[in-house]
């Protein structure tokens, strides 16, 4: 037997406010038409003014364990993933901790940005696996709104607010491919890349809260070969192979990137979940909403092999393969 991380649920928030490609075209010199062709966006959520990362998460939290059917003491590890905590200390999993009425176990923040879900996730496994907890709260929650520069019309077009998350139980499985759970995460990260996509502020550099700052088109040209990489490492890992994915769950960050990775992996489209046009990219929050998406409108379900990636800021990327 082997012990496995299994999605007992899932579950995601977005704030009320849409602000659409159209309304943007008001604020900088941008076009629906240019926004659509080059990233697939056509609007993003915008949390309301008091409403926080923390928020966000809870929501999404509430929702994930609503789906497992399971009380919020059932939980005892959170592992948040956030570029955009509510406060610089303490970690916004701690506010969440609270907010759910739980504190007993360990709730801890981790910073990985856009690849935030995919550590998170392997995180919270490798914690179950050892048998050092028994049922994690997974969650990306992001409010990047607050930390853009609404004068960059190179940046401001690209993201969004918004939190998902899932609930993994550490479960006994026969040890074959066939099992449900978390069967493998590979995770990378390389900081030569490091001033390509970045915060200009920090408590220890600035005492400023800083804006987001990218070189668009140097992050695109490594994506692409980066994303596939770390899922060929996934493939090599399980002996899986394109063919046997049921669902491409990647970041959302721009439509071509995905197209083009799903391309290159000979992943069919129809296998591949696309939130970017609804939600922009959310950072660490993109593929918990995705997944939240496809299992409420019924493609994903019990049994299906379902794929991973991320990359961004660092740049970190990474991979996992799960059986729902
Ligand atoms: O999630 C974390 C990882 N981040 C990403 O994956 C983002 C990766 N990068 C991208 O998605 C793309 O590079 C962008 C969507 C950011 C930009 O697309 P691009 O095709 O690489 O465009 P570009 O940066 O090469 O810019 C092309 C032109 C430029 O004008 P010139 O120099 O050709 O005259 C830009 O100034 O488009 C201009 N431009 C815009 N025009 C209208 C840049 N932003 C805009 C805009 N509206 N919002």
């Amino acid at each position: 037997m082997t012990v496995r991380s299994v999605v007992l649920g899932c579950g995601s928030y977005l704030p009320r406010q849409i602000l659409t490609n159209a309304e943007l075209a008001t604020r900088v010199d941008t076009s629906d038409e240019w926004i659509v062709q080059r990233t697939g966006i056509r609007q993003r959520h915008i949390a309301a003014e008091g409403e926080f990362t923390s928020h966000l998460a809870i929501n999404a939290a509430r929702a994930a364990l609503a789906d497992a059917g399971l009380d919020a003491q059932a939980i005892d590890l959170i592992v948040l993933a956030t570029s955009t905590p509510d406060n610089t200390f303490p970690a916004t999993a701690v506010a969440v901790q609270h907010g759910l009425g739980i504190n007993h176990g360990a709730a801890f923040d981790l910073q990985a940005v856009c690849s935030g879900f995919v550590f998170a996730l392997a995180t919270a496994d490798n914690f179950l696996r050892t048998g050092a907890y028994k049922r994690a709260l997974v969650i990306g929650a992001e409010t990047f709104s607050r930390i853009l520069d609404w004068n960059d019309r190179g940046t401001c077009v690209l993201f969004g607010d918004g939190a998902g998350a899932v609930v993994l139980e550490a479960q006994d499985q026969p040890g074959k491919s066939g099992d449900r759970g978390v069967l493998t995460t590979h995770l990378r990260s390389d900081g030569r890349h490091k001033s390509k996509l970045y915060v200009d502020g920090g408590p220890s550099s600035t005492q400023t809260v800083g804006h987001l700052r990218m070189e668009g088109r140097e992050v695109f040209k490594h994506a692409v070969g980066m994303i596939t990489d770390v899922i060929v490492d996934a493939f090599n890992a399980t002996g899986l192979s394109a063919e046997d994915i049921n669902w491409f769950v990647p970041h959302q960050a721009n439509k071509r990137i995905i197209d083009a990775s799903a391309h290159k992996l000979h992943i069919a489209p129809q296998k591949v979940v696309l939130t970017v046009d609804r939600h922009g990219n959310t950072s660490a929050a993109s593929i918990p909403l995705a997944l939240s998406v496809a299992v409420r409108d019924g493609r994903i379900k019990r049994g299906d092999l379902v794929l991973l990636e991320a990359m961004g800021g660092g740049f970190t990327w990474g991979s996992a393969v799960l059986r729902w």
